[in-house]
């Protein structure tokens, strides 16, 4: 028999008869590739024998979610309390961010747990250099450098693991498919077996995930649908702090997140990222703010740092690091439409020092500073930080847990710190130890600044 084949969107896993340029379904160009379906063997795997009848409410035991605290804090507590016996968590990120090192010194630091730990992409020589630069760790740790799944299972099923990790899903690959690595069928199919595996055996999967050049788990948007937790890990490759964030977790809160720094022996975590941020900060020049904004639960100082600049070419340039590009575009086009600065024909460079990435709107006021000091060349007073979200029309609008952000920015030792006219309502900020000045509009703040 002729295999059959079919087009499949390599972005969102939409199927299709035949090729199509544009994903109807997510839009993206140029996404289908033709993959060969095996309808026979996947469907006689569906057709398992069952062993399981339905249940009420009441014989369900919820006892049975039992977590594996994996001996890093950060990591812990983004995850909500450690790994959750039988769930699957795929941890994506750039390649070189530092995911094999992340599991690898977790997994090292677990002395009750046996773990197996299967690599498609490196050799158990390069695995034993990176666990030497880690150090020494108490784990009862097994590696496997393997990519087919059968064989994979086969070596679970003998060797009876406590947890498995899989660096990475892209390398592996299924008799059940019979297209190339990484495409969307073997990844779906092999999750699936390992998804088969962790619910029947209460093992914990960790599964390894690349991420494409849009910053997107590559491949399949199904895979995180699949999986119960999804954790990002970010930073950027030519500094030290690495972030992890929950995207998804049906064990635990979704809005965590956990700051490490990379250094030569592997990840540590930093449990008081603003003193590190703001550490070596150069504050007399102009350009330079600081904001209060808060990732995840935490509140953090950040440095963000613009340059504006009479434009080079015809059209100015803008260029962000840290911060979202539109925003940025969106920032600059309300200065100069309702605050009437004249920034059309300038270049604006804008940096948010240490790496990170801001997603908290409150950091709108301390960027529209930072771009308006560099601007007029006047350096903003070094105790002054800021916290406020922009509107269209150039107001300030109020932000979340505005205490919490008073609250760090007095630790630190800033004597004052600039927040949205509304965030004062019903509030009393006198218990904290700075200066508070609500601020309505950016014209109001240039002034008061400037
Ligand atoms: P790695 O965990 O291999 O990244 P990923 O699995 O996400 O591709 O980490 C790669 C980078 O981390 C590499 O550039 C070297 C650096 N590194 C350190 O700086 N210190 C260390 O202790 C280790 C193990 C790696
Ligand atoms: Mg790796």
């Amino acid at each position: 028999m002729k295999p059959k084949s079919i087009y499949v969107c390599q972005s969102c896993g939409s199927q299709s008869a035949k090729w199509i340029g544009r994903c109807p379904a997510c839009n993206e160009w140029n996404t289908y590739v033709e993959e060969i379906i095996h309808s026979g063997k996947s469907n006689k795997a569906a057709s398992h024998k069952t062993t399981t009848r339905p249940k009420n409410l009441d014989e369900i035991d919820i006892l049975q979610l039992r977590r594996i605290k994996s001996g890093v804090d950060e990591f812990d507590r983004v995850t909500g309390g450690g790994l959750v016996t039988g769930s699957m968590i795929l941890i994506g990120g750039e390649p070189g961010i530092g995911k094999s090192t992340l599991v690898l010194q977790m997994s090292m630091q677990l002395p009750d747990i046996k773990t197996l730990y299967i690599s498609g992409e490196e050799s158990l020589q390069q695995l034993k250099m990176r666990a030497e630069r880690i150090g020494k760790g108490n784990g009862q740790l097994y590696f496997l450098s393997e990519t087919s799944m059968e064989s994979i299972l086969n070596h679970i099923d003998n060797f009876g693991p406590d947890m498995v990790i899989v660096d990475s899903i892209q390398t592996m690959t299924t008799e059940l498919a019979e297209s190339s690595a990484g495409s969307v069928t073997q990844i779906r199919e092999c999750t699936n077996q390992l998804i088969q595996f962790a619910k029947t055996s209460n093992c914990p999967v960790l599964l390894i995930g690349h991420i494409n050049k849009d910053g997107n788990l590559a491949g399949p948007k199904v895979l995180e649908h699949m999986v119960d937790t999804v954790l990002q890990f970010e930073g950027d490759q030519n500094h030290l702090y690495r972030i992890i964030r929950v995207l998804k977790n049906r064990f635990g809160p979704t809005d965590e997140m956990g700051i490490f720094e990379m250094r030569t022996t592997g990840l540590h975590p930093v449990p008081n990222p603003s003193e590190f941020l703001l550490a070596d900060r150069e504050m007399s020049l102009s350009g330079n703010t600081v904001a209060a904004v808060i990732e995840g639960h935490r509140p953090l100082m950040l440095q963000s740092q613009a340059l504006v600049s009479t434009a080079a070419y015809a059209t100015p340039q803008r260029s962000a690091t840290g911060f979202d590009q539109r925003r940025l575009a969106m920032l600059l086009a309300v200065l100069e439409k309702r605050a009437g600065f004249r920034l059309a024909v300038k270049d604006v460079f804008l940096n948010i020092v240490g790496g990170l990435k801001i997603n908290d709107p409150a950091a709108d006021m301390a960027i529209v500073t930072a771009i308006l000091s560099s601007d007029s060349n006047l350096p903003v007073e070094q105790n002054i930080c800021l916290a406020g979200e922009v509107g269209l029309s150039g107001e300030f609008r109020p932000v979340t847990r505005i205490e919490q952000r008073i609250a760090e920015s007095a630790r630190l030792g800033f004597r004052q710190v600039m927040i949205p006219y509304g965030n004062l309502k019903n509030s009393d900020f006198s218990r904290f130890d700075i200066k508070v000045e609500p601020m309505k509009h950016i014209g109001e703040l240039y002034k008061r600044l400037f």
